[in-house]
């Protein structure tokens, strides 16, 4: 008899379970879902005609397959880029050099089932494909380019397409033109650049009013704060920070002892990653952990929502091959200062100098023009 009833009570809580989770429990996942999305914010890169509503963050897909050591699995990066969408980001970055030519790939296959509900960001800029060989926007370079990505993420059209570094050889009105050419042929959507400087926003922007100026900003880059973040405000330009949290040093995960794979990784070499720049530098990490730890908010999403409390027209896009990061990131758009919180960590990072430079060879004094 007991174990009778043993039994009934067991399969009466299997089936109560089953109902649990069949219509009733799958609505409220639903829902959580569309509750999830819902409450996304959302922000606006350009203006007039060629404003773009976008996610408050993004999701910068290079370090999947280039520049961030490891290459994970295929089949775990695209588990993230769909948890992205599912959890109500829309705004996903990549490049034809990420790879190089292959991170358009991975990003395409993810991307497929919700193309159409997205907003997709590629560049171009180097003679094929390659940073290592140097520069090429001309016109016929920039077709080729787009006619590639266009396969690569397996599309008919770019939402945003930037080019990746000015180039001196090329007028920035002809590579203006040829991306308005694109639009106009209904292959690119609106137009971007990226590390250029005031007179090449402003010359390219008279030609094709300029969507999104992606740049390099963050606590450890400050440098957009003296001319280009006002030029952006100035013309009604998007800026889209990249590399927000320094290549995660502004999470407080990689530290003096952190080893990089030189043969995948560019901070292996960059000089703000050298063991003493690091230890040098650390004085802002203890500054965000010490914010955080009093609000519950780790380390780089404070240095993120202290990026997005600057501008309105603001949207990082934070790289990462973690679920758990990615959810960490996009938190950080719940969060926002009071006018003394945001004044008073702010005076607190200014008296810290950064040391070590972002790059190595082509400077960001020599890009930015
Ligand atoms: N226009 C350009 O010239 C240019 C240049 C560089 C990058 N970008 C774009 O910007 C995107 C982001 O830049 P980025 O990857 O250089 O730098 P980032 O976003 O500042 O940092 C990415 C690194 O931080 C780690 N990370 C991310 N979130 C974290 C968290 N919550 N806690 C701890 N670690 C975290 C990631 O590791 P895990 O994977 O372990 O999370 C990754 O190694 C790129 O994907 C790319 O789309 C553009």
């Amino acid at each position: 008899m007991e174990n009778h009833r043993r039994r009934f009570l067991k399969t009466g809580a299997l089936v109560s379970g089953a109902i649990l989770s069949s219509p009733t429990s799958i609505g409220a996942q639903m829902d959580a879902k569309k509750k999830n999305k819902t409450d996304m914010k959302y922000r606006t890169l350009g203006s007039g005609d060629h404003a773009l509503k976008v996610s408050s963050v993004g999701l910068g897909c290079m370090g999947m397959s280039y520049h961030r050591s490891f290459v994970p699995e295929k089949k775990a990066m695209i588990s993230v880029i769909q948890k992205a969408y599912d959890l109500g980001l829309n705004f996903f970055d990549t490049a034809e050099a990420y790879g190089p030519l292959v991170n358009e790939i991975l990003v395409g296959e993810a991307i497929s089932p919700f193309r159409k509900d997205i907003v997709l960001a590629t560049k171009f800029g180097f003679k094929n494909g390659k940073p290592s060989e140097g520069l090429d926007s001309r016109p016929e370079r920039i077709r080729s380019v787009v006619e590639h990505s266009l396969r690569s993420l397996k599309t008919d059209y770019i939402d945003l397409l930037y080019q990746h570094r000015v180039d001196p050889n090329i007028p920035i009105e002809e590579v203006a033109g040829t991306v308005q050419i694109l639009i106009k042929e209904g292959k690119v959507k609106y137009f971007g650049l990226s590390e250029a400087g005031v007179t090449n926003i402003r010359k390219a922007h008279a030609v094709q009013p300029v969507t999104a100026l992606q740049s390099e900003y963050s606590l450890m880059t400050r440098e957009p704060e003296m001319e280009v973040i006002k030029i952006c405000e100035e013309l009604g330009i998007g800026f889209v920070p990249y590399s927000p949290l320094s290549r995660g040093m502004l999470s407080g995960y990689l530290n003096e002892r952190s080893v990089y794979n030189p043969n995948n990784d560019n901070r292996a070499t960059l000089p703000r990653y050298q063991p003493q720049n690091v230890i040098a530098n650390w004085p802002v990490i203890n500054i965000l952990k010490t914010f955080g730890d009093q609000r519950g908010l780790t380390v780089a999403q404070v240095a993120l929502a202290w990026l997005l409390a600057q501008k309105p027209f603001i949207v990082p896009i934070p790289g990462t091959t973690k679920l758990a990061h990615l959810q960490e990131n996009m938190w950080a758009t719940d969060f926002s200062f009071t006018k003394e919180e945001l004044t008073n960590l702010t005076a607190d990072l200014n008296k810290i100098k950064i040391v070590g430079d972002r790059y190595t060879g082509i400077s960001a004094q020599q890009t930015q023009k």
